[in-house]
This record gives C-alpha cells, structure tokens and sequence, in this order.
C-alpha cells in the first residue's frame, strides 16, 4: 500500500551505504582515511603542493566505479522516490554515483530531490572558468577544458576538506520542512553533515532515526537507531515507510 499522506523525508547517506557494493568506507581502524593520510590526498593544498598524488587518488577512485553497482540500500531508496507522495530529498555525502543508477532505474516523482553535497567522482571542474564538466576518464595533465581547449586546469569535482560543501541552502530548506530524516551508512565525523541531526532536535519537528551497522558519532542525538548492514535494514525501513506505519 502507497501512503497518502504527504509527510516530508529527508535522508542522509555516507559511505556505509555502498560499502556492501564493494566501495571502502573512509575511516579505518588504523587511522588511515581510504589508505592515506587526508592531508595529503583531500586538501587544496594537497592539490597545490601534489597534484599528480591527488589526481591518481581520484583517477583509481573513479575507474573504479565501472566495477561495482546499485545494492539493495539504493534500490530501496530509488523505490521510495518512486512511490512515496510527499517530498524525499536525497542528500548524499558519497562521490560515487550509485544512488543515482539505482533512481535512473525507476521513474522518480517530480518531489524527489537529489543533493550530492561532496560533488562527485564522475564530474570534473575547471580551477580557471569554474564550468563542471561530465567526466569518465582519467584526469591527466593533458586533460583539457572541452570548452576552452586548455589543458591542465581540471580538477575532480569533489569537495576536499577545508572546503564548502554544495547546496547547502537547498539541505537547510529540506531540513528546516522535514518531518522524517533518515541517517544511513555515516559515521558522524564530518560536520555540516553530522549537524543535521542536532539541527533537527532543535527544532523539534521531525523523526529522527539512524540506520547504520554500528552506533554513529552522534547516535545519541536520534529518537531512534537501528543498526545492521545496510542491505537488510535499508529496504526493510523503506517497507514500513511504504506501508503508512512510520508517516
Ligand atoms: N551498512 C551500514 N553501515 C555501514 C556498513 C554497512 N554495510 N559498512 C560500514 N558502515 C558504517 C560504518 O560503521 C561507519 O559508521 O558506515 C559508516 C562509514 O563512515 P565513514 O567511513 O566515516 O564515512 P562517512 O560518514 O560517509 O564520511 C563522511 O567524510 O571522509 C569524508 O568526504 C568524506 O563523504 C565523506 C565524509
């Protein structure tokens, strides 16, 4: 049964989401974030001092998503844009673009709303023009801009640390109407994103739940925690939504 009612959800997704797909997740018992240190493959000035370390970062990054596809998790969701009469807003801190496979292969309705607010691998950006360009390929130094036919001013699209995150404006206003936010597969260590939820409990509104295979950061901000691997609790959560038990 399709759910009448027109109650507003936001959902939160980081890398535990596509872990099961076979992407890493960042933060290792090692300290380590996906093998490296940070600071030497996800900051300006990383790109500034190395960029070549930091472009083969994103080059494996990117190659491998032609391996690994949509699971259970994202179909769920896709499901829910497709089915689900209020508004979903789908905000993402994952590059990789299985949220957006997994949607392509239903029809969304027109109040679904996508946010990947860390940009994405599959694009890349001008450091000159600013212009984003759709991008497959390896970013080398003879990479050049489609436009301008410049070579060597292509960076990836991706948010490093230190920068701002994109859309904010739109995840504020999906936040500041939602009535059930949903955190998935994130560990709460990355602020704005780990902000939402206290956001949320400040004004009062919205259901707050985290689906995650262990407790998060800030798994004690949630009215309610379910923890599991994605794969199960994702599409099992989708289903009560579905039904009307949840909104
Ligand atoms: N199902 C559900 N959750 C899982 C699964 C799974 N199969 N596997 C791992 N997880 C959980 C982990 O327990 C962890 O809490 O997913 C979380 C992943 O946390 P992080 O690796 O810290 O990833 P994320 O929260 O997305 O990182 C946020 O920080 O590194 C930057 O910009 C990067 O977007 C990233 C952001």
């Amino acid at each position: 049964m399709v759910s009448n009612s027109a109650g507003r959800i936001v959902i939160l997704t980081g890398a535990g989401i596509s872990a099961e797909s076979g992407l890493q997740t960042f933060r290792a018992d090692d300290g380590l974030w996906c093998g490296h240190r940070v600071e030497d493959v996800a900051t300006p000035e990383a790109f500034e001092r190395d960029p070549e370390t930091v472009q083969d970062f994103y080059n494996m990054r990117r190659r491998q998503l032609r391996d690994v596809h949509p699971n259970a998790a994202h179909e769920a969701l896709a499901k829910l844009a497709a089915y689900w009469d209020g508004e979903v807003v789908l905000v993402t801190q994952n590059v990789d673009d299985l949220h957006q496979r997994a949607v392509a292969a239903v029809v969304p309705k027109d109040t679904y709303q996508f946010y990947n607010m860390h940009g994405e691998l599959k694009s890349v950006r001008c450091v000159e023009s600013d212009d984003v360009f759709p991008w497959e390929e390896d970013i080398t130094p003879e990479s050049a801009n489609p436009i301008s036919g410049k070579a060597g001013t292509l960076r990836p699209h991706i948010v490093w640390f230190g920068e701002m995150p994109f859309f904010m404006d739109e995840i504020e206003d999906a936040l500041n109407r939602c009535d059930l936010f949903l955190s998935i597969g994130t560990s709460g260590n990355v602020y704005p994103a780990a902000g939402f939820v206290q956001r949320l409990r400040y004004l009062g509104r919205a259901h707050t739940v985290e689906l995650n295979l262990e407790p998060s950061n800030g798994t004690g901000y949630f009215h309610e925690a379910i923890h599991g691997k994605a794969t199960e609790i994702v599409p099992q959560y989708v289903a009560r939504i579905l039904s009307g038990e949840i909104i």
